[in-house]
């Protein structure tokens, strides 16, 4: 019988490896919530049109690598990231209704039928926030600060943040047909997705890899340079209040993103090249002014980011000691009295782990060991009778005889701090 293994690009996170995960989770969350924002959970199948509509039809997010399917009547598609599922649970649910600015968090599982390397996998998180009622470019500064204050918070030491815009509807539609009046004479050496795309989404090929494409952006106009006057303004007062909050960044005039709904300012945030290569970006966003209106609300200004989680924790690589066992209830022979001793104890908030596979004295406590417990009881028939046990301290080889009604308090006073002076440890 062949072995099953996980699909491609989607991979398992181990019981060592998720501290690490969970050390940045709760981070974001205690970050963000410092900043004002809430945490919202949205599905993770969405219709197949709330995609399409929301990051654009000719986009290699849409086009290439969702995971889309039939199930009777609708067509599903297994989130690619999150922005597009939070506007519509906003209109949905009226949430513009409740405050004029809304500020939600999120965490969770995206999905892009990707080519995997490091830091890209086919399902990923993100870590993502959305403003929603805030036109000012001080919204912009205080999201960037406070990603920047995240990511130093985790250990990203030199968050390199490159910031750029891509202008209103009526900059974006003048400069695209100046890009497309560069671009059209380099046809011949373009990849034929561009040679598709000059005709209906020719900013797109300003992201391209393809080397002829690349090659044939060179020189080309940078929207910075045909910004209206309040695009302009918005940016320049952008960048007065990163300056003002000491936030370095660079300005990328040719900064351009995957996503077609964006508008006005745009950024990412790269660090720790030598451990991600290429994939370096850990996250990204920008504001998306016109998403709302277009996807059937009020006209609603909006700003977002997403970060990847895998790469934040490849990042850091922090190793992260996964949580410790307090107490090892072994038992010997009296089972079901250790069962009660272990709940009795995990109810006062202790963890504990009991063994009542009626194994060896000497193999369970070998397990005590190799589970990193701080405490062991012996728990046999004995013990039970007389009421008595040890409460071994496996860090010191000392052992202490508690009465089994005070058990609880013995072990939380031994975790909370080394033994009292005085208090009798005899060696086990
Ligand atoms: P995005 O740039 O497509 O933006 O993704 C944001 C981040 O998700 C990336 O910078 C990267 O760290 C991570 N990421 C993307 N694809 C993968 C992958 N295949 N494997 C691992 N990590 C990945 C968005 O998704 C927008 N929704 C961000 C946003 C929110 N803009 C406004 N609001």
């Amino acid at each position: 019988m062949t072995t099953l293994r996980s699909v491609k690009g989607m991979k398992d996170y181990l019981p060592k490896e998720v501290p690490a995960y969970r050390r940045i989770e709760e981070a974001f969350a205690r970050v963000m919530q410092r900043s004002g924002f809430r945490e919202m959970r949205t599905p993770i199948v969405e219709p197949t049109a709330l995609f399409v509509r929301a990051i654009g039809e000719v986009t290699d997010v849409v086009e290439k690598e969702m995971y889309s399917f039939q199930h009777h009547d609708e067509a599903l598609t297994l989130r690619p990231e999150g922005t597009a599922g939070v506007v519509r649970a906003y209109l949905q649910n009226n949430l513009g209704n409740d405050e004029p600015v809304t500020k939600v968090f999120y965490q969770g599982a995206m999905f892009r039928a990707e080519r995997t390397q490091r830091g890209r996998y086919r399902q990923f998180h993100q870590l993502g926030a959305e403003v929603f009622g805030d036109p000012s470019p001080a919204a912009d500064a205080d999201l960037l600060v406070t990603l920047v204050v995240f990511l130093r918070e985790i250990g990203v030491s030199s968050p390199e943040v490159i910031l750029g815009s891509i202008g209103g509807k009526a900059t974006r539609a003048a400069f695209r047909e100046s890009l497309v009046d560069f671009l059209t004479p380099k046809l011949a050496t373009m990849s034929e997705e561009s040679k598709r795309r000059i005709l209906t989404n020719p900013l797109r090929i300003l992201d391209s890899k393809h080397p002829g494409d690349r090659a044939a952006c060179e020189g080309a106009p940078s929207i910075l340079d045909v910004l209206d006057a309040d695009d302009q303004s918005h940016f320049d007062a952008l960048r007065r209040y990163l300056d003002a909050l000491a936030v370095p960044y660079r300005v990328d005039r040719g900064l351009v993103r995957g996503l077609d709904y964006y508008s006005r300012t745009l950024f990412e945030i790269k660090g720790a090249t030598e451990k991600l290569g290429a994939g370096d970006t850990l996250l990204g966003g920008g504001r998306y002014d016109g998403l709302v209106e277009e996807l059937g609300g009020r006209a609603t200004p909006a700003i977002g980011f997403a970060a990847g989680l895998e790469r934040l924790v490849i990042a850091t690589e922090e190793n992260v000691a996964p949580p410790r066992i307090d107490v090892f209830v072994a038992s010997e022979g009296a089972v079901g009295r250790a069962l009660a001793l272990a709940n009795e104890l995990r109810s006062h908030g202790i963890s504990v782990e009991c063994d009542g596979r009626g194994a060896s004295v000497k193999a369970q406590l070998r397990r005590a060991n190799a589970v990193d417990a701080r405490f062991a009881i012996v728990l046999g028939d004995r013990e039970v009778s007389d009421g008595v046990a040890d409460l071994k301290d496996l860090a010191a080889r000392t052992s202490t005889s508690v009465a089994l009604s005070g058990m609880a308090a013995a072990a939380k006073a031994g975790l909370e701090g080394p033994p009292a002076a005085g208090e009798q440890a005899v060696s086990s």
